[in-house]
């Protein structure tokens, strides 16, 4: 198989977790690639020969950021809902329903051309794996076809039928999303999600579905406290979730069951940026030993960026946490996150998944917020 020396690289993050530092940075680096995959990293110096070389004059070289938290299969938007909130009106998740009737109004068609231009936006802002939800169908058939059509974008696919209750009595419709919804779905999802949170789902319903989804052969996951304090996240850790999101609203508590489960909190500060709720506490989880990621949860309600660099900026100006956690976070954390050992770092055996940055470091991401600085996005090995 030929192979590919990517050579003058002035920071190689490499998220090797033998590294001595978080994010195992290599300056005046090189990484070889064979098909799919890196083979081979270290000091340019010392670097092999191989088929092609290509010069990236100094530039930073990152894993791709692996978003593990998404809504993109949706219609409409709701940027009259932002500009209320803008001055003075709360986040409700009522909203929701504006776009689950959008949504089932779209065809198919409709909805795949929109995830499309979502997920081009999020590859040119360097994310090269993303997770996806359902949840704006709300029926047996809109739920099944938002996760068909996710699932032409990602192997990550994630049942949000207890998103809302759409309409109708409550108990009836987890009757609904636990059955016949459940079985539709669950041939186009590998995970399955609860919105638990006052106005949405409690923690006994969350429980009764979660545990339906896994007879399913689906692995849990959880949106949690984003809006208040509650049981969410104490929910997931007694679960062993492989993540638990949002965790704005946390006691004590919650901390110390985190750590002890070591359940991934997820954090999605462009929420907190467009909701203007209080940023979670990185600094509180981290210095407790829980393990942070951080993801876009880019949807039309509560955050409409598909951006990590800006996820990443916030993090850091405003969640404690440093430019390299919060780029560990984004890729290595998102990779564990999905439970995905194959991607989330550029170590030999990995996919060769990665962000050139117009930048000589990963620091400058934080340092030069809002400024488009991905260079190149490449996936599985080559440019896209
Ligand atoms: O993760 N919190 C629940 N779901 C989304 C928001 C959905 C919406 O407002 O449309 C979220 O923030
Ligand atoms: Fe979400």
């Amino acid at each position: 198989m030929a192979t590919t020396l990517i050579t003058n690289i002035g920071e190689l993050v490499t998220n090797d977790p033998r590294a001595a530092d978080l994010i195992g940075a290599i300056e005046g680096a090189a990484l070889v690639v064979e098909g799919d995959r890196v083979v081979w990293t270290g000091r340019a110096a010392d670097a092999p020969a191989a088929d092609e070389v290509l010069d990236v004059g100094g530039r930073a070289v990152l894993p791709g950021f692996v978003d593990s938290h998404s809504h993109l299969v949706f219609a409409g938007d709701r940027a009259q809902e932002f500009a209320a909130r803008m001055t003075g009106t709360p986040y409700a998740a009522g909203g929701i329903r504006t776009t689950v009737a959008a949504t089932r109004a779209a065809t198919d068609e409709q909805l795949t051309g929109h995830v499309a231009r979502l997920v081009g936006e999020m590859r040119r802002q360097g994310t090269t794996t993303v997770e996806i939800k359902s949840g704006y169908g709300l029926t047996v058939h809109d739920e099944a076809r938002s996760l068909a059509v996710a699932r032409q974008f990602t192997a990550e696919t994630t049942f949000l039928g207890a998103h809302v209750v759409p309409e109708g009595d409550a108990d009836a419709y987890v009757e609904l999303v636990t059955g016949p919804m459940l079985d539709a779905a669950k041939e186009h999802a590998r995970w399955i999600d609860v919105f638990c949170e006052r106005g949405a789902f409690d923690v006994d319903q969350a429980r009764t579905i979660l545990a339906a989804g896994a007879a399913a052969g689906l692995r849990g996951r959880l949106h949690a406290n984003q809006l208040t304090y509650g049981g969410g996240v104490r929910l997931a850790a007694e679960l062993g979730l492989a993540a638990v999101d949002h965790c704005t609203f946390l006691a004590d508590d919650d901390v110390a069951a985190l750590r002890d489960s070591g359940t991934i909190a997820t954090l999605l500060p462009g929420v907190e940026f467009s909701t203007k709720q209080p940023y979670p506490d990185a600094r509180r989880l981290i210095d407790a030993g829980v393990r942070v990621a951080l993801a876009s949860d880019c949807n039309p309600g509560s955050c409409f960026t598909s951006s990590l660099p800006l996820c990443i900026a916030l993090a850091v100006r405003e969640m404690g946490m440093t430019p390299a956690e919060a780029v560990h976070a984004a890729t290595y954390r998102g990779a564990e996150a999905l439970d995905r050992d194959d991607v989330g770092a550029l170590v030999p055996g990995r996919r060769a998944d990665l962000v050139v940055l117009d930048a000589p470091s990963h620091v400058h991401l934080a340092y030069r917020p809002g400024v488009p600085l991905v260079a190149a996005t490449w996936i599985g090995g080559r440019p896209v």
